[in-house]
């Protein structure tokens, strides 16, 4: 079977990585989180007091841009790359629901996006990669063979979340986790650069009332037939 490109975007929580691994571990291809590395920028900017509650220092960040050394690393048999920032693995912090208040606005930053668009798609210069986001089909990979959208509920987005954070120790309420998807929602489809959109040729799956496997065999159904093309 021919490698292709795979690109999935959508909603926050709506199953992309999930699904991503799912196929990457399947059909032996790379998996990248491009929102691991919008959220390690994040924290970079919180670490050094650029982004807080009621502040953001954009310029600051842009001007910093050039320090942020990004990278994944495979440890052990976890079937994903952890995300290092600098050199120091960042792949439990960059989850938090802090770094996730800041992460949206970090991400409407152009300067922002320019850099992790460019390193994204040295990435997938080879084929064989499954990579989850939210402007992979529109700006990363316009010529992906197979563009994914997933969308759910927000109720359940939130609620599937939640039990994740909370599973991990979190101490979060599922109103914050709720409020948070919101936010992030609205931000990512109303930004001018990059907007969360469904690609034309994007395939639209809703799996709200999907379990992981059902959505898996759906999804690796379309990837057997654009493998094909
Ligand atoms: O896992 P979840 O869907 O909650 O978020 P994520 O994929 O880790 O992405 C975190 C945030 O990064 C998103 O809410 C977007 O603001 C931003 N992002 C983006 O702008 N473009 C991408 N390709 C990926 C993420
Ligand atoms: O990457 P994204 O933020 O879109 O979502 P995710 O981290 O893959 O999934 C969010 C949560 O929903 C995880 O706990 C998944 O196990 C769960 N999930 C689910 O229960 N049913 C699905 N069909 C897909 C994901």
């Amino acid at each position: 079977m021919k490698k292709i490109t795979i690109a999935i975007d959508g909603f926050s929580s709506t199953g992309k990585s999930t699904l991503a691994k799912q196929l990457a571990n399947h059909l032996g291809y790379v998996y990248v989180d491009s929102g691991a590395m919008y959220r390690a920028v994040t924290l970079f900017a919180m670490q050094n007091g650029y982004i807080g509650t009621d502040f953001f220092d954009k310029q600051t960040l842009i001007n910093s841009l050039h320090y942020i050394k990004l990278h994944f690393q495979f440890n052990g048999d976890l079937g994903f790359a952890e995300m290092y920032l600098n050199d120091v693995n960042v792949e439990k912090e960059i989850r938090s629901i802090e770094v996730s208040s800041f992460v949206s606005k970090v991400a409407e930053v152009s300067e922002v996006r320019l850099k992790l668009v460019e390193q994204q798609q040295e990435m997938g210069k080879k084929r064989g990669i499954v990579m989850d986001g939210r402007d992979i089909g529109t700006v990363v990979f316009p010529n992906a063979e197979l563009k994914v959208f997933m969308t759910a509920s927000p109720e359940t987005r939130a609620q599937r979340r939640f039990d994740e954070l909370q599973a991990k120790g979190d101490t979060v309420t599922y109103d914050e986790v709720f409020k948070n998807v919101q936010e992030r929602d609205y931000i990512d489809t109303h930004r001018a650069d990059s907007p969360l959109i469904k690609a034309a040729d994007a395939i639209e799956i809703d799996n709200s009332e999907l379990s992981k496997a059902a959505q898996f065999d759906k999804v690796l159904e379309l990837v057997q037939k654009a493998s094909k093309l």
